[in-house]
Parts: structure tokens; sequence; C-alpha cells
């Protein structure tokens, strides 16, 4: 099994993916488009329901061993579980909003572009911290007996969207995804 540093690493770049999607319908909002509301709650269900459990359960476990090893680390570990918290947060508000969009209860588009706008630039620049800094770290400093006491630490939980099989309730936005990628890879064939 891929050991935790590249699990952390390869939840990025899934998250990275989902949060293109999201930017696009923003950007439809902004047009005065609408938004596909159902993918964003699919997005949105799977943010709050995987990454800020299992995603950050990983990262917690990992970030405790890097300080335990480099103490110098400890701010910058401090800062990130904040931003966890306050991911947990918004992430939350944004999934009811577009929850609600999608019931057609009444929401204002200015919420949507601002509330969405925010957790793209946050988890983004957050993804981007902890690639530049604590999973550089922790390739150097801990060694296979540390990264096998991590991964004790951590339930094994099944990936439901990006994992071996996905999730019925998952589907519909694994099939989105693909489709985006055969379109990407043909325009680029031309
Ligand atoms: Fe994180
Ligand atoms: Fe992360």
């Amino acid at each position: 099994m891929t050991n935790v540093i590249e699990q952390i690493h390869q939840d990025h770049v899934n998250m990275a993916r989902l949060l293109n999607l999201v930017d696009a319908e923003i950007d439809k909002a902004k047009q005065d488009g609408m938004p596909d509301f159902l993918m964003l709650e699919h997005v949105m269900r799977y943010m709050t329901n995987y990454l800020d459990q299992v995603h950050h359960n990983k990262e917690d476990a990992m970030f405790r061993r890097v300080v335990s090893l480099d103490p110098q680390a400890k701010d910058a570990v401090k800062d990130l579980l904040l931003e966890h918290e306050e991911l947990k947060s918004t992430g939350r508000q944004l999934y009811d909003l577009v929850c609600a969009a999608q019931n057609s209860d009444f929401v204002r588009r200015e919420d949507v572009i601002s509330q969405g706008t925010d957790y793209v630039r946050t988890l983004r620049t957050h993804m981007g911290k902890e690639e530049g800094d604590l999973l550089a770290r922790a390739r150097r400093l801990l060694t296979e007996h540390d990264l096998r006491d991590v991964d004790a630490e951590i339930d094994s939980i099944h990936d439901p969207l990006f994992g071996d099989t996905v999730e019925k309730e998952y589907q519909s936005l694994y099939a989105y995804i693909i489709a985006q990628q055969e379109s990407v890879a043909e325009a680029r064939q031309g």
C-alpha cells in the first residue's frame, strides 16, 4: 500500500481537480449563468464527508510525527491545524448553500460566488503550504518505521470517489470527471 505521505499527496491532486470543477461553476455564476448545483453538492459532500475527516486525520497523525522529529515545524503545524478547523466550517457552509440551491430554496448569487471563491482560494493556499513545507519535511525525516507507526494510528478508510471502487453516491461525479478529462485530452490532440 502507498505510504501515508504519498496518500496525502494523491488526495491533494484529487482535491485540486475538484477545486477546478468548483471554480468553473463559480465562473458560470459570475457570468450570470446557472451553476451545476447537483455536481457542486456532490463535490462538497465529498469534501466535507471524506476529506475533512479522513484526509485531515492522516495529516494530523503525520504532522505530529514530523513535529516530534523536527520541533521547528511546530508553528507551521499549528497554523495548518487551525486552517483545518476553518476549512471544515466554511466547507460545511458551502455544502449547505449548494444543497439549498439544488433544493430550489432561495440562494443569493453573490453568496455562491463569495463563499465558493473563498473556499477554493483558502484550500488551494492550504494545500500549497502542505506540499511545499510539511510533505517535503516528512519525506526527508520519516523513516520506514515512522511511516508504519503513522499508518497504524490512522483508520484505513476507502476513498469513495477516487478509490478502487466508486461508491454509488459518487458515480455521476466520477463520470463527469472522466468526461472532462477526455474532452481536455481531445482538445489537446486537436
Ligand atoms: Fe490539511
Ligand atoms: Fe491536505
